[in-house]
């Protein structure tokens, strides 16, 4: 991967919703390969239609995102899945198939990217390692807590090994303790080499964290109570606005 690209860059993007809503205004930013980043703002304030933006759940009305050096704002059909086997996602609400073990679960995302059989179990077996739950992969979701639950979402989410995690109040459900420790393994992740977005708004938690914070308000991006000042780009690019909204490929429940 090349390190002078950034993973990911917002270039004077735009979102405006159906309904006439701009949930994002002239954002403009980099997050560098191998970050950790805290997006922070109210609610409302843009921090899960940037991160859908980036999973290509919703594209920008205008401008251009781009996700290590590739435009991605205008992917259509495969080179969407294509894009998101690039990306791990983590949501407040994991979103397991109750019906499936533990194993299952997180085998999930490899079955879809046409993983190898025998590199499966190895692939499934090292992440459910990462975050300590090696022990239930013959479980079902029902029969562990909400933060271990949480957990296989996070697994499930790396197992591909992507180089960029994205990350919706991972949080949301959880109380002080198994909150720090989902951030924890969030901030492990980091440390081997992913570049990792967490959208929060759990302050006394980021607190804790000596990292960056690209913090939201009204759509706009605001450093030390000002909005930043948004350079414009030469080769803007106009995206024309999408027909209807893509769910995520994989079956979720
Ligand atoms: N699908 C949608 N259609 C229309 N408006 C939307 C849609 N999704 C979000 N919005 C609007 O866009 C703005 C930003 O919403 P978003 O969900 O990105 O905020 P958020 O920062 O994630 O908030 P929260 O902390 O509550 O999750 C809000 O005004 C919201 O009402
Ligand atoms: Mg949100």
């Amino acid at each position: 991967m090349n390190k002078a690209v950034p993973m990911i860059r917002f270039q004077n993007c735009f979102k405006r919703y159906a309904n006439g809503r701009e949930a994002l205004s002239n954002l403009t930013l980099d997050v560098e390969a191998g970050e950790f980043a805290f997006l922070t703002g109210h609610s409302g304030a843009g921090k899960s239609t940037l991160l859908k933006l980036l999973a290509l759940i919703e594209r920008p009305t205008r401008g251009a995102l781009l996700v290590n050096g590739q435009n991605v704002s205008t992917l259509k059909g495969e080179k969407i899945a294509a894009h998101r086997r690039q990306l791990g996602m983590v949501f407040q609400d994991h979103k397991l198939l109750s019906d499936r073990s533990i194993f299952d679960n997180v085998s999930l995302p490899l079955i879809v990217n046409n993983t190898p059989t025998r590199e499966i179990g190895k692939r499934v077996r090292a992440a459910l390692d990462q975050v300590g739950l090696l022990k239930y992969e013959q479980s079902r979701p029902v029969e562990l807590s909400t933060g271990e639950q949480q957990r296989v979402g996070l697994a499930r989410a790396v197992v591909t090994k992507p180089p960029l995690l994205i990350a919706d109040e991972p949080t949301g459900n959880l109380d002080p303790d198994l909150s720090l420790e989902v951030m924890n393994i969030l901030r492990r992740f980091q440390e081997v080499g992913v570049t990792v977005l967490i959208a929060s708004h759990n302050i006394q938690l980021i607190n804790r964290f000596k990292a960056r914070r690209i913090h939201l308000e009204g759509g706009r991006m605001i450093e030390n109570g000002e909005p930043v000042a948004t350079p414009v780009f030469n080769a803007e690019i106009d995206v024309e606005p999408r027909e209807k909204t893509v769910y995520l490929d994989v079956p979720l429940e």
